[in-house]
């Protein structure tokens, strides 16, 4: 390796595309960008540009020799006329010469015969008009510019086996410098250089060009040819991302990858970087920059060699348009040459071949989509072909789902959610790479859609892609779009003595705070298209929180006759019209008592209507159904789906109405709940569109009850819940069911928030290097930790304003290893016994769900209102 040069000559290497160089403001940009740039230790600068947007497009149909190509060749003369005059510069001293150029080639005579040489001048007339304009307007600002002619600098080298045609309009370059180069480059007077992306010298002294994503690689092909300290390709996004943020809004960005982990998303998505251009700078170790051109404060996605190998997958992608050619070799296989006949056949079509699966008589490969294939005679043809050899069948249209990352293979045992999801398709083909970067799935094109978020966000949980390693993964995109959401701050921040007060009278103990359901319930009745609402007293039967829920004009929901007595014992005067009966597998006695009450009732099955048709005749219900699938937090709280033993499948809803009806039973009411913890605000509007359908069907339907399951946020990461997003969805859907009444039942939504479980701590211990907080209450006091791996904050309340630097696992009293509140917690070193630790966002499924394991005492519980 040819030593280093001096840092005072070291380059910088800027490319900026077509939306980046097609106004006035963003030519500001890249100057100063390349200004500040240049004071970099010195650096010298190089910017290489794109043509404006839509010229290169504009160009390869006159190439194409389209009919009104003098037409555009005036629309694309005055365009750039245009373009100067915004950027305060003459066109003609500028462009004279240049669209003269332009003009001579409309009228070429080589135009007729689309000679190859002549498209390739032609498309570089884009690159150099838009670099010409813009060095004369960076110099009329007063820098130190100069412009350069691509193509004295960059060498088109041809390769074997390539077309004529690849061998002018889709070259590479040479990546050696020939003798004298470097120095001759380095002479250039100008301490900052504008030149063009996408052309270079053709071995005949004309032009070639680069092909699509030209003006990457040409960046690149400079970085590493000038041993340039960095090569930054300055985009309109903030970098690549671990899924596309256009279907995926919680991608993260990706701000550290290698050059081959990058080069794979290059290669299955992501299309900020051209995937040809990572090779260059990986060869000539030149670290790679994405950065975004409006943004350019925000960290991009760097790209070198000595990025830290975090194993894990980094990004999913998906790619449409796939062939699949299936080719059952019957008798041909184990045969020397079968293969290579196979393949012939694809060679002689010109398809290039992506994935390949083999069976002992079968070998499936994927194609990908070219311009070749849009043309499905191609595949008609190479079909005929091949039935010489095998039988064939070409399956049509496929998406190929990759996942992409370090070390897959030590990856398989954290992807049961992903198999879970791809279960659901038709997956016709999985491929793993062999240098073991890539997965992937192949599926019909239809069952892709909707798949990317799933997939990302069960990546996520289930730990495979690492995403709380800082040093790779940035922020979601839409933290980046629309900024983030934070938090309230926790009403017990302003409570801390109170809190230690109660604290002092006996812990464990929860504390709730009503100021805190009253604003969530406020906020839950501001919606329009919400009509009724009930509170699921599942997750806290507190009586204060009853009484405000029904003072805010809230119904109760119950599960159990217990749930039932406890709500008309605390409010006798309550109208059982506004209570809700939904039990799952209760017995016969509680809907009798039930009925007996005058409250609501909810029944999910036809086996008890045929079995106890006394206690439902003539009786009005409302129908619980199963949509054939759940969501949640977690596995263990969804109910919905074939695992799930809540609710009647959509099938038998005919069926169980049909009976009802002999029964002289109304079913007035259509309700699903399929899971608690929901994050995404389209699940309901799903659900309600759908009972809406089923409604319309049954005839007596009044009231449409979307369940509940709104999640909160528990981690500071968490957003709180987008309640406008989501009642702006339900708005749209009932306004397509106008006729019915829509009713939710929120819990967690309600109290969560407004619960904090008080502990005292009662020995810290070191163990093997494990520092361990042991708090008087465990898995008896609040079983969400030990039961769903649920994240609750935890801090020392006693010692709140010290700082956190001690690592602590935090564990209860209760005799079994899942007695974990949190793993790997911060807390002060100091805290020692009898300091007083809160757990947050307690409200929800912590008293209800305590138990006397172990014979310990149930926790107490207090209220706090203003
Ligand atoms: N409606 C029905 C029919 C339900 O089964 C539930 C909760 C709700 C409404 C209220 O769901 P929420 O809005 O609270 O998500 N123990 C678990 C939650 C179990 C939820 C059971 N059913 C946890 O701590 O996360």
């Amino acid at each position: 390796m040819p030593p280093a040069p001096p840092a005072s000559d070291r380059w910088i290497v800027l490319k900026f595309g077509g939306t980046s160089v097609s106004r006035r403001h963003r030519w500001d940009t890249i100057g100063r960008l390349a200004q500040r740039r240049a004071g970099e230790n010195d650096a010298r600068v190089l910017v290489v540009v794109s043509a404006l947007s839509g010229v290169t497009n504009e160009l390869t149909a006159i190439a194409d020799g389209a009919a009104d190509s003098d037409v555009r060749l005036l629309q694309l003369e005055q365009r750039h006329r245009e373009f100067a005059v915004e950027l305060g510069l003459d066109p003609e001293q500028v462009l004279g010469e240049r669209l003269a150029a332009l003009r001579a080639l409309g009228v070429d005579p080589r135009a007729g015969g689309r000679d190859l040489a002549w498209q390739a001048e032609l498309l570089a007339q884009g690159e150099l008009l838009s670099s010409s304009l813009g060095a004369a307007y960076l110099r009329a600002a007063g820098l130190d510019f100069g412009w350069m002619d691509a193509r004295q600098w960059l060498q088109a080298s041809l390769l074997p086996n390539q077309s004529p045609w690849a061998q002018r309009l889709s070259v590479s370059c040479s990546t050696s410098p020939s003798e004298g180069w470097s120095a001759a480059f380095r002479q250039q007077p100008a301490r900052m250089l504008l030149t063009q992306g996408f052309i270079a010298r053709h071995e005949d002294g004309g032009t070639a060009v680069l092909g699509r994503g030209g003006s990457d690689t040409s960046a690149a092909y400079f970085g590493a040819l000038l041993g340039a300290r960095r090569v930054e390709i300055w985009t309109d996004v903030p970098g690549m991302f671990s899924a596309n943020p256009r279907e995926v809004p919680d991608a993260r960005l990706l701000t550290r990858l290698d050059y081959y982990e990058a080069q794979e998303i290059a290669t299955t998505g992501a299309k900020v970087l051209h995937p040809r251009s990572i090779k260059p700078c990986r060869d000539a170790s030149v670290p790679m920059a994405i950065l975004d051109t409006e943004r350019p404060e925000l960290p991009g996605t760097s790209i070198d060699g000595g990025a830290a190998t975090v194993p894990g997958v980094k990004a999913i992608s998906r790619r449409n348009g796939i062939v699949l050619v299936s080719m059952e070799g019957i008798g041909m296989w184990q045969q020397v040459g079968f293969l290579a006949d196979v393949f012939a056949r694809f060679k002689k079509h010109g398809l290039s071949v992506d994935l390949i699966g083999s069976a002992e008589t079968n070998v499936t490969v994927s194609l990908d989509p070219s311009e070749n294939l849009v043309n499905t005679d191609v595949l008609a043809a190479l079909s005929a072909d091949l039935s010489e050899i095998c039988r064939v069948k070409v399956i049509v249209p496929c998406a190929a789902i990759t996942l992409v990352g370090r070390g897959m293979r030590s990856l398989l045992h954290k992807l049961s959610d992903v198999w879970a999801t791809f279960g659901r398709e038709r997956v016709h083909m999985i491929s793993q790479s062999s240098n073991d970067l890539n997965l992937t799935f192949v599926i019909d094109e239809a069952d892709a859609d909707g798949l990317l978020p799933v997939l990302h966000a069960a990546l996520i949980d289930s730990g495979a892609m690492p995403v709380e390693e800082t040093s790779v993964f940035g922020p979601r995109w839409r933290e980046i779009a629309h900024g983030i959401r934070k938090r309230d701050t926790p009403w017990w921040q302003g409570e801390r003595q109170r809190l230690l007060a109660m604290a002092a009278a006996g812990t464990p103990r929860y504390a709730y705070h009503l100021p805190t359901v009253r604003a969530r319930a406020r906020a839950l009745k501001q919606l329009s298209s919400i009509d009724q609402h009930y509170y699921a007293i599942k997750a806290n039967s507190h009586p204060a929180i009853l009484k405000l829920l029904v003072q805010e004009d809230f119904g109760l929901e119950c599960v159990s006759l217990g749930e039932l007595q406890r709500v008309f014992e605390v409010i006798p005067e309550l109208s059982p019209r506004r209570v809700l009966f939904t039990p799952s597998f209760a017995p016969r006695a509680e809907y009798e008592h039930a009925y007996g009450l005058g409250v609501t009732v909810t029944l999910d099955n036809i086996e008890s209507l045929q079995r106890w048709p006394e206690v439902f005749r003539g009786r009005d219900l409302w129908l619980r159904v199963d949509l054939g699938r759940g969501d949640g937090h977690h596995e263990k709280v969804r109910t919905g789906g074939k695992e799930s033993k809540f609710g009647l499948p959509v099938a038998r809803v005919e069926a169980f109405v049909a009976r009802a009806r002999q029964l002289g039973t109304r079913v007035i009411g259509l309700h699903a709940h399929l899971g608690s913890g929901v994050e995404t605000p389209q699940h309901w509007k799903q659900i309600c569109d759908e009972l809406g359908g089923i409604a319309n069907r049954i005839g007596s339907v009044e009231i449409i009850d979307i369940g509940g399951g709104l999640p909160i946020p528990y981690t500071a990461d968490d957003e709180p819940f987008d309640l406008d997003a989501w009642g702006a969805g339900l708005a749209e859907i009932k306004a397509a069911y106008p006729g019915y009444r829509i009713a939710i039942e929120p819990g967690r939504y309600l109290v969560a928030e407004a619960g904090a479980l008080l502990l005292s701590v009662t020995q810290v211990v070191e163990k093997d290097g494990v520092h361990r907080v042991g708090l008087d209450g465990g898995m008896n006091a609040l079983i969400r930790p030990a039961l769903y791996d649920a994240w609750h904050d935890i801090v020392n309340l006693s010692r709140i304003d010290e700082a956190a630097e001690g690592v602590f696992d935090i564990v209860g009293p209760i005799c079994e290893s899942s007695d974990v509140f949190g793993k790997r917690r911060r807390l002060t070193v100091a805290t020692t016994e009898a300091d007083v630790v809160l757990v947050a966002d307690a409200g929800a499924y912590g008293f209800t769900m305590a138990n006397a394991y172990n014979l310990r005492a149930l926790p107490k519980e207090e209220v706090l209102d203003v």
